[in-house]
């Protein structure tokens, strides 16, 4: 699939990006006011589990003040002014779709973050991200729609320090796909690749790009909290309607319900937490 294509795929699963300022205005904000980074987080992380894997992240990357992250496909920035605001670090929040980059920039600007949060735009595979410039890197349910991984990963340990390390949080396949109603599912899902990795897949990739790692299996997490979500969505389909109109609240219930299918149903795909340190 060409650079193109993959970015129009990405953009139509992401064409809700204005939902936050819809958020906002139910909060009592109006345009162009100053926010709390706090008053964000329960609106701009883009992952499952909300803060707790960005805290997960900070705890196992071990984030000083004045370290220099990169956060690989930060959406709106939500991690990255997360992480800054905690640790007092430089992030760097590179992002593939000028819409998702746009409103990430605004929000960090009205945080005042722009001193500590840089907001990049293009794809990561193409973006220049330098030699030894981050002490950590981290992306929380973004690699699994890079194409080439290989190459992902040799870049990003290029562009670690000595001893640097990555955290990232991702979807991964648990077994054979078996017939064609879970094809079908998993295809819609990965949207913009044709293969799911396993863990151990994802394992091999960062060894072979010069990693040591370790594996943090966090399945059964997914499969309660694709559940539970797609019950919440399901019970207030109604008032979701009601605020965000019906052609967002359909998109998100098709992903929603297709998610459940293959973290419960098929048990095809799990998720967990990749720690590896550059060696
Ligand atoms: C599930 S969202 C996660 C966003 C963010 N990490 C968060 O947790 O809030 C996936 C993001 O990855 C971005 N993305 C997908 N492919 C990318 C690529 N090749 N380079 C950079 N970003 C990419 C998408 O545009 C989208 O914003």
């Amino acid at each position: 699939m060409s650079q193109e294509d993959h970015k129009l795929r990405q953009r139509i699963r992401y064409r809700h990006v204005e939902k936050i300022y819809k958020d906002l205005e139910e909060l009592g904000y109006h345009d162009n006011d100053p926010l709390k980074v706090t008053d964000l987080i329960t609106l701009d992380q883009w992952h499952y589990f909300g803060l707790e894997p960005v805290d997960a992240a900070i705890k196992l990357l071990d984030v000083r003040e004045g370290a220099r992250v990169l956060d690989v496909g930060a959406g709106i920035g939500g991690a990255s002014r997360y992480l800054a605001h905690k640790t007092k670090c430089h992030v760097t929040a590179a992002e593939l779709l000028p819409d998702n980059h746009r409103v990430g920039q605004d929000l960090t600007s009205r945080c005042g973050m722009t001193g500590s949060v840089k907001h990049v735009c293009g794809d990561i595979i193409t973006t220049e991200l330098g030699k030894q410039e981050f002490d950590h890197v981290m992306s929380f349910q973004v690699i699994l729609y890079v194409e080439d991984k290989p190459r992902l990963f040799r870049q990003l340990y290029d562009s670690l320090k000595p001893g640097g390390t990555i955290f990232f949080e991702e979807f991964y396949r648990l077994k054979d796909v078996e017939n064609s109603d879970e094809q079908a599912a998993l295809d819609f899902f990965l949207l913009c690749v044709n293969t799911m990795p396993t863990q151990q897949d994802y394992k091999q990739l960062l060894e072979d790009a010069g990693f040591q790692v370790t594996v943090h299996d966090n399945s059964d997490a997914y499969s309660e909290y694709t559940h539970g979500r797609w019950e919440n969505w399901d019970q207030q389909r109604d008032k979701y309607v009601r605020l965000y109109g019906e052609d967002m609240v359909d998109g998100w219930l098709k992903l929603i319900v297709t998610t459940k299918k293959l973290c419960n149903e098929f048990g095809l795909v799990g998720g967990g937490r990749f720690l590896a340190r550059k060696v």
